[in-house]
């Protein structure tokens, strides 16, 4: 599947310069952008911790939840109060990542295709992480709590699915009993299993996913967690009392937002807006496009030896390795599971019979893209090079998802653009290089750390590198000045242009010097 290209001021062009200026600040390494699904592991994790801190002091019942909620803030505030703090603004830390790594997927275009899975798999993900954030809002039995509470029972109420009506049971502390308590307690303390449940399906089809950010993210993240429970830390607002409706309450707005909602609208309002939300989500992947869809990936097996490098490389698990079937002396053959597949084409850059390097000049790979057949890709680049004029000579290889590279495209600069930058096999940069083709390779794709395709920029940078299959056998320690590699987004067709502009007057000073 193929992003279009962003207008001059589309959602995606204002979120790659957004996440420029995080890159200058920040640096690509630790840009908290490239890595808000982590981060949403981080902060689950820093609720699993602080929440079993509280749990061994939290008490359940009417007359003694809240005044062990009280002991817990003030007789021990230095861990106690601190573990309250963290664990409220972790659970608010989760919900801002949650729903910027919505939007940002969103604004990418990935929960189409073959992501569906992963998209499909998060909503109910809001759903549970809501339920359980609002939930821990009653526990302590404060004003606030005990405001959610009836405004939630009432929600309730409006559907026709209860026998009485729930919030009968909380006009009178007489009438609560503390089988409620147990009942809060126990889906809180359970509904962390159910996330991670929930969390390990969402994504399990994704390979190497990036669980756990870079450790400079984690320190800056815990210590600012650390400053907000220092410097404002969470308390209660007051024992709960059923005989008065709690006024002024203040309320957290990254859960409770729909709350005052309840208080002008209708609860069916507020059911039509909630459930209009989650099918909306869940249809979107469906909805239909002007985006280009690329047929998935075939496997040739009579250019397949079973080596595993598409299965090792693919991003989304949509190689797996069978039994061979044609009877040819290898073990195990290539096979695409077409629903995981993206259409991103790195598999046909690690198959080893990708090589540009073939006699026939209608070879096959072992696994190709049906629209872009690699001999194809092969003479196209040949027919770009042999139109090359000047003393500066480039082929400019390149993503079709980062900075267009058809743009340019020149006298002395080829190009070719594909679907990600590891669909390059390494051959390739030889084969432009071979009898002075071209002067000099330049290559580039997503910014550094933020690969459309996730995995891509990190195997061509291990490629060029010797570190990955296939390897460049060219030796570029002898003749680097001649390779290049510059990674630019689709807002960064400026910087892309200036730094081929100085690759190329560079390769000038070499022929002159
Ligand atoms: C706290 C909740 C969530 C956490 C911790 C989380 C975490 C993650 C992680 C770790 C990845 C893999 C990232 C990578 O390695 O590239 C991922 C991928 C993804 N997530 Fe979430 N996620 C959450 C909620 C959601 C929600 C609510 C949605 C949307 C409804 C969503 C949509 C996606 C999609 C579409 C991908 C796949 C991206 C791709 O194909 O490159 N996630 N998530
Ligand atoms: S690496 Fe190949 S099989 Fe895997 S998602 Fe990309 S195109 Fe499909
Ligand atoms: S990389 Fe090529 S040869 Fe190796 S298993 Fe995959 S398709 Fe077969």
């Amino acid at each position: 599947m193929n992003t279009p290209k962003p207008t001059a001021l589309s959602a995606r062009r204002l979120l790659l310069q957004f996440e420029g200026i995080l890159n200058r600040i920040f640096g690509e390494n630790l840009n908290p952008f490239y890595y808000l699904g982590a981060l949403g592991f981080l902060f689950f994790w820093v609720l699993v911790g602080s929440g079993a801190y509280l749990y061994i002091f939290y008490k359940t019942g009417i007359e003694i939840s809240y005044p062990s909620v009280e002991d817990i803030t003030h007789e021990q505030w230095y861990l106690g109060g601190i573990m309250r703090s963290l664990h409220r603004y972790a659970s608010d830390a989760l919900v801002v990542v949650m729903m910027l790594h919505l939007l940002r997927e969103y604004i990418l275009g990935r929960y189409r295709g073959a992501r569906w899975f992963a998209w499909i798999t998060g909503i109910p993900l809001i759903w549970l992480i809501y339920a359980a954030g609002i939930n821990g809002y009653m526990m302590p039995w404060d004003k606030l709590a005990q405001y959610v509470t009836v405004a939630t029972m009432e929600w309730f109420d409006w559907l026709p699915i209860f026998s009485g009506p729930l919030s009968q049971s909380f006009v009178s502390q007489e009438v609560l009993n503390d089988r409620f308590f147990t009942l809060l307690s126990f889906f809180h303390t359970t509904s962390p299993v159910f996330i991670l449940f929930l969390l390990w399906v969402h994504i399990l089809h994704i390979s190497y996913p990036v669980v756990n950010p870079r450790r400079g993210l984690v320190t800056g993240m815990l210590l600012a967690l650390l400053a907000l429970a220092l410097i404002y830390p969470a308390l209660s607002q007051g024992p709960a009392d059923l005989g008065i409706e709690p006024r002024n309450v203040g309320i957290d707005w990254f859960f409770l937002f729909i709350y005052p909602l309840m208080d002008t609208w209708s609860p069916g309002g507020v059911w039509a807006l909630v459930v209009g939300f989650s099918l909306l989500l869940g249809v979107l992947p469906w909805l239909p496009t002007r985006q280009k869809q690329i047929p998935v990936a075939e496997v040739h097996l009579k250019d397949c030896s079973g080596c595993r490098l598409c299965v090792a490389d693919c991003p989304y698990e949509a190689v797996v390795m069978r039994p061979r079937s044609d009877g040819l002396r290898f073990l195990e053959e290539a096979v695409v599971v077409a629903d995981r597949c993206v259409s991103c084409g790195i598999c046909v850059g690690a198959c080893p019979s990708s090589t540009a390097f073939r006699n026939e000049e209608k070879y096959e790979s072992g696994i190709e893209m049906p629209s872009m057949p690699i001999a194809g890709l092969r003479t196209e680049m040949a027919n770009d090079l042999a139109r090359l004029k000047g003393d500066a000579r480039v082929i400019v290889f390149g993503c079709d998802n980062a900075a267009d590279i058809k743009e340019i495209r020149s006298e002395g600069v080829a190009v070719l653009s594909l679907p990600c930058t590891a669909m390059l096999p390494p051959s390739f940069i030889e084969y432009a290089l071979r009898e002075h083709q071209a002067d000099g390779v330049f290559i580039t794709g997503c910014r550094e750390n933020d690969c459309y395709h996730r995995m891509g920029g990190l195997w061509t940078t291990q490629r060029l590198a010797r570190e990955r299959e296939p390897r460049l056998r060219w030796r570029a320690d002898s003749n680097s000045a001649r390779l290049r590699v510059f990674w630019a987004s689709a807002a960064d067709s400026k910087e892309l242009a200036a730094e081929l502009e100085s690759f190329r007057a560079r390769l000038r000073s070499l022929s002159n010097g």
